[in-house]
């Protein structure tokens, strides 16, 4: 409870606007069921995403509790019921067969007059271990933090971690009857989040969960999903950021370039603040588990910056980010919330707040001699793409000078592939969500002498609605074979790049005017070539 921004901050707004905020209307959205209530003049359907989720009004952050059951994807998240603000936090619910065209549910779990629901996870219990189902119809259980109010009969604001259970697929949950399931009070007041996924090896439930403030993710391992058993803590020898807190850990097995024989694990930290672009951002360790305590290859030593952490993104808006229980063929599939704590409250679109970033497929490749996460859009992402309409440029080759492509690929929903070689230039790239004047877009670049890949939103639409949206967003990346591959994916109101298929991730939020959709390539200072250039309109 040490950083003001935290959302465990944030009071809830006046009443008047508790009301407007309720009353509000909603926009279209390819991605959720229409609403009943009509447009309000504040309202900003130019940044409602396309590809992304954006629950139809209202607050959202988290994902989770992500399960793929029955063919279904469940996305549940941090929502709240009544506000376009953080505050009163429920369980929202959306579904979807492919993880890109998603369905809106009813809310899963209220926020009541005892306790908010914050983050967890959900599993499917098919043994049906915790007798909460049947053996023909087991349930769905799903662990998540009870923040406890006057009155709960228990502490204020003390955080614990509780069951509750599903017999209908995910549609409506039952609160355990026996709830908290696990408390660390009074030792903590700041542990949460519990992540469950099933270790096959030891043939039991796992569990990590953060003591927040104190930075450990703490361990434990269950039969039945309802008595717990502590494993052990993870921790740094030297927290090289005292003052933040640890958030939404995630522990999982990846075979390491695809060998199965080679299984190692990853254990995903999310921090706030403290990112590798400010604010909130999402950290990874890669190393061993041995069934009770996860062993890190390698800790950057005392006194690192953030840069000798790895990071799943290099982006601004990219948090709480975990991996899909039960998902198809073992595939490790994340879903990130698309923000930053620094300013995620102060986002300008209405009447909803908060997106999801594309779901992505995780993998672990030796890259430089290290293990490293590649992250690229899921499957259903590529496919969406292949088969919208697209064109081909075989190469553009630019000499200090900026290109605008034709007008028949101008958009503000678009997937652009291409490759850069930056040659003797010292900066090269796109500029997309352009202006017509070419006063504003949003640039993505390669500075050849600091070799660096970079995005820059400086001046790419609204920026000034938080002093603490940033700027430009960096990260070190030399070239192989003098070239570089982006697959560069727009919507609405967002920029995600993917370089080198995945080895480095750049998502940033962006509020650009409705018509500013000019997509351009320039080089500066020199000559850069680029080549197989693929714009297409998923949709
Ligand atoms: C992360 C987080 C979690 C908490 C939830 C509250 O963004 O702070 O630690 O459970 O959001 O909404």
């Amino acid at each position: 409870m040490h950083d003001p921004q935290h959302p465990l901050f944030f009071r809830s707004r006046p009443l008047s606007s508790w009301l407007f905020a309720a009353l509000a209307a909603t926009a279209t959205a390819c991605v959720s069921p229409s609403s009943s209530l009509a447009a309000s003049e504040t309202d900003t359907p130019q940044w409602r995403s396309v590809l992304h989720y954006t629950p139809q009004r209202n607050w959202m952050n988290d994902p989770n509790g992500l399960v793929y059951y029955k063919g279904l994807y469940h996305l549940f998240y941090q929502y709240n019921p009544h506000g376009n603000f953080w505050g009163d936090m429920s369980w929202g619910h959306a579904t979807s067969p492919d993880l890109i065209h998603w369905n809106e549910q009813a809310v899963a779990m209220h926020a009541n007059s005892t306790e908010e629901v914050f983050s967890g996870s959900v599993v499917a219990d098919t043994r049906n271990a915790s007798g909460l189902g049947t053996a023909k119809a087991p349930p769905l259980v799903a662990l998540y933090t009870s923040v406890y109010k006057t009155g709960s009969g228990h502490e204020a604001g003390v955080q614990a971690q509780s069951l509750a259970y599903s017999t209908d697929d995910g549609k409506t949950w039952q609160q355990y009857a026996r709830n908290p399931v696990l408390t660390l009070n009074p030792e903590s007041r700041q542990f949460r989040d519990p992540k469950v996924s099933w270790y096959a090896q030891g043939g039991y439930w796992l569990m990590t969960a953060v003591v927040a403030d104190a930075h450990v993710v703490k361990l434990y391992r269950s039969d039945n999903l309802i008595d717990w058993t502590f494993l052990s803590d993870f921790t740094l020898p030297d927290v090289p950021h005292h003052g933040a807190l640890w958030e939404m850990p995630d522990l999982f097995a990846l075979p390491l370039d695809g060998d199965p024989a080679r299984q190692k694990w990853v254990m995903i930290v999310n921090v706030n603040p403290w990112s590798i672009a400010g604010g909130s951002g999402a950290m990874y360790f890669v190393g061993q588990f041995d069934g009770t305590r996860f062993m890190p290859d390698d800790v950057a030593p005392a006194g690192s910056d953030p840069a000798q952490y790895q990071w799943l993104d290099h982006g601004a808006d990219y948090y709480a980010a975990g991996t899909f229980s039960n998902a198809p063929a073992g595939k490790a599939l994340t879903i990130g919330w698309m923000s930053n704590w620094d300013y995620a409250n102060h986002v300008p679109t209405s009447p909803w707040k908060g997106a999801m970033a594309l779901p992505r497929e995780l993998a672990l490749k030796t890259i430089d001699g290290e293990p490293r996460l590649t992250s690229v859009p899921v499957q259903s992402c590529a496919a969406l793409v292949r088969q919208s309409a697209r064109t081909y440029i075989h190469k553009i080759d630019l000499s200090s000078a900026t290109r605008e492509l034709a007008s028949s690929v101008h958009g503000a929903v678009r997937n652009i592939d291409l490759t850069i070689r930056p040659g003797t230039a010292q900066r090269a790239g796109l500029i997309v969500r352009g202006s017509a004047t070419g006063n504003t877009g949003t640039r993505i670049f390669y500075d050849a002498r600091r070799q660096t890949l970079i995005v820059d939103r400086s001046r790419s639409g609204n920026t000034w609605f938080s002093g603490a949206f940033s700027r430009e967003h960096i990260v070190n990346l030399p070239l192989h074979g003098g070239k570089l591959h982006l697959q560069v994916v727009i919507d609405q109101n967002s920029v995600e790049v993917f370089a080198d298929d995945g080895r480095t991730v750049m998502t940033d939020l962006i509020f650009p005017s409705f018509d500013d959709n000019r997509i351009r390539l320039f080089a500066d200072g020199g000559d850069a070539t680029f080549n197989d250039i693929v714009l297409s309109e998923p949709s």
